[in-house]
């Protein structure tokens, strides 16, 4: 059987009474690739700072690898959504690589393994020939693929991604989900989105949050998930409106497992 990785018992956080978060429970299995979305502020970013241990839930309880988060940091890969900090700095794309390295950040000289091992995970993003460039020279897109680079570095057991492709073009000649989807082969990931066409990659499971979690152990969107990410668009007030209503007739008329409308959809 897979090993539990990840654990999440009833947990309620808030940042400064109102509750962000409320009874989240969520398992995550060796190998699983979970897919989390939900509206924005929902609470996913949160959720992702509590796998972290940097933030604690007032109730309930995280464990990942069986632990506190903040005793496995080591084997934790972390693409955050926003790292505004690196790149001010005057690094260029391989110095950002080596700040993944868990001893790296205030590092002035590398080991020659540890260039080597930043140019392999650069490789691995096609970004190998950029190694020499300031990162505040990259397009969004090429800034995006060195976080990962840099999340990769450390040979992480576990890949946690808040919204990594926002600025990934879908049609490049580097394919981010392909590269998602080989780590996968070897790692559990956990990735924050908000592109739904992720659900066509080989995703195994979703999680929707919205304050409270909802969770299903198939790539698809159930109807409940539907209705929070689309809730609001009112098929007669809002053109989006009919597309949702569409998809959600579609939703409802699933057979289950063997339907697959809804990946051919998008
Ligand atoms: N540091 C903070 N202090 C106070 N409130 C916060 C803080 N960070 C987030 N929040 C609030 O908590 C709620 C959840 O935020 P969170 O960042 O987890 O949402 P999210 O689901 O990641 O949204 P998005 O899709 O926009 O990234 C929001 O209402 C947000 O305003
Ligand atoms: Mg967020």
């Amino acid at each position: 059987m897979n090993e539990e990785i990840v654990s999440v018992s009833g947990v309620y956080f808030s940042y400064n009474g109102d509750f962000v978060l409320e009874n989240v429970n969520l398992k995550v299995k060796e190998k699983d690739f979970l897919m989390i979305v939900g509206p924005n502020g929902g609470g996913k970013t949160t959720l992702v700072k509590m796998l972290l241990g940097i933030l604690k839930p007032a109730k309930g309880e995280v464990k990942v690898f069986g632990t506190s988060p903040e005793n496995v940091l080591d084997k934790i890969g972390y693409v955050p959504q926003k790292m505004n900090n690196v790149n001010d700095m005057p690094l260029t794309v391989l110095e950002c690589v080596l700040t993944g390295l868990k001893s790296g950040f205030f590092k002035i000289r590398y080991t020659k393994n540890e260039i080597k091992k930043a140019e392999y995970v650069l490789s691995r993003v096609e970004m190998d020939k950029f190694k020499d460039k300031k990162m505040s020279e990259l397009s969004g897109g090429q800034v995006q693929r060195v976080y990962l680079a840099r999340a990769l570095i450390s040979s992480p057991e576990l890949l946690i991604l808040d919204e990594p492709t926002s600025n990934i073009d879908p049609y490049g000649s580097f394919c981010f989900f392909t590269t998602l989807e080989e780590i996968n082969r070897e790692k559990t990931i956990i990735m924050v989105t908000h592109n739904l066409n992720l659900l066509a990659t080989k995703i195994n499971s979703v999680a929707c949050v919205n304050k409270y979690l909802l969770y299903n152990d198939k790539p698809e969107l159930t109807k409940e998930m539907m209705e929070i990410m689309y809730g609001i668009h009112d098929e007669h007030y809002c053109s989006m409106g009919a597309y949702v209503a569409e998809e959600i007739k579609h939703l409802t008329k699933c057979e289950g497992e063997n339907c697959c409308h809804y990946k051919g959809r998008i």
